[in-house]
């Protein structure tokens, strides 16, 4: 039981895995309070956690007013926040960026970038009035690298990971402590169509040196670890979590040069 009475607050928490770290939180005796925009899946959250110490708001991170009411409401209901998880995220469509429309370019950097920051601040000042708070944010491997197709999205996470860097800087000394995890590819939440596809899995597990995609209990097992007491001197760092495959080249030279011999 590392969260007994821990209040813990996880945006896009109705889904995905925000859903599956709001369950674990659950199991280890916090207090969850989820916010996200898709109403039947908030609906069914509060639904499956009856009776259990859970609050559920349909809440738009880009929406600076519901976020704050959805801050005022958990603080109404249990007088503090000890952690914000900030999980709430969209993909670009992948398309090569010369074909980017601005649209679709705008909206990932509004929620990934923006939305993370208006969440971040809201629930920083409610932290520092109180002295203490960890805010975990989840940035993405993309966001070390370049890959084609990913550009909104990258650019977006690696935003992610100087803001958990800045902030960690600016608000520490409030009792106020950050950090970030960029996973690789998950076994869940946004790829669970693309999961289905044994060729999908086959290219991302030849990909990783760790040889299989991640999955989704590894995730969750390191957003509580990152939550949890014997963390929390990790401040302002993202912690990689993609099975080496940052490391991964197509052929290594080594590889390459023991075959041209
Ligand atoms: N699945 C992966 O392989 C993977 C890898 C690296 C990083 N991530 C990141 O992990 C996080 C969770 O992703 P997931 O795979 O569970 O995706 P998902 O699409 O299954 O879940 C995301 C959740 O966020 C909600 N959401 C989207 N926009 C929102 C907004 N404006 N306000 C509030 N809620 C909003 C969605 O409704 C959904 O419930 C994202 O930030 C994503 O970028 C995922």
């Amino acid at each position: 039981m590392r969260f007994k009475d821990k209040i813990v607050f996880i945006t896009g928490g109705a889904k995905g895995l925000g859903k599956a770290t709001a369950k674990a939180f659950l199991e280890e005796g916090a207090c969850v309070a989820i916010s996200d925009i898709h109403k039947e899946a908030v609906s069914k959250f509060n639904e499956e956690f009856q009776g259990k110490p859970v609050l559920a708001f349909e809440a738009d991170i880009t929406n600076y007013e519901e976020m704050e009411g959805a801050l005022e409401k958990t603080i109404a209901k249990w007088g503090r926040v000890d952690v914000l998880f900030n999980n709430a995220g969209i993909v670009n469509p992948l398309i090569p960026s010369e074909k980017m429309k601005k649209v679709d370019f705008d909206k990932t950097i509004d929620v990934n970038l923006k939305g993370t920051f208006y969440v971040t601040q809201i629930f920083g000042k409610k932290m520092i009035e109180q002295k203490s708070g960890r805010i975990i944010s989840v940035a993405s491997q993309v966001a070390l690298f370049g890959e084609k197709g990913f550009l909104p999205y990258s650019i977006s996470k690696s935003a992610v990971m100087l803001m958990t860097r800045s902030l960690a800087y600016e608000w520490s000394r409030h009792g106020v402590t950050l950090c970030a995890i960029a996973p690789g590819f998950i076994k869940g939440g946004m790829n669970e169509g693309l999961v289905k596809k044994e060729i999908f899995v086959d290219y991302l597990s030849k990909r990783t040196p760790i040889g299989r995609m991640a999955k989704v209990e590894e995730f969750v097992s390191c957003i509580l670890f990152l939550a949890s007491e014997g963390a929390q001197y990790i401040n302002g760092e993202t912690i990689t979590m993609d099975g080496g495959m940052t490391g991964y080249t197509p052929e290594s030279l080594v590889d390459f040069i023991t075959k041209g011999k």
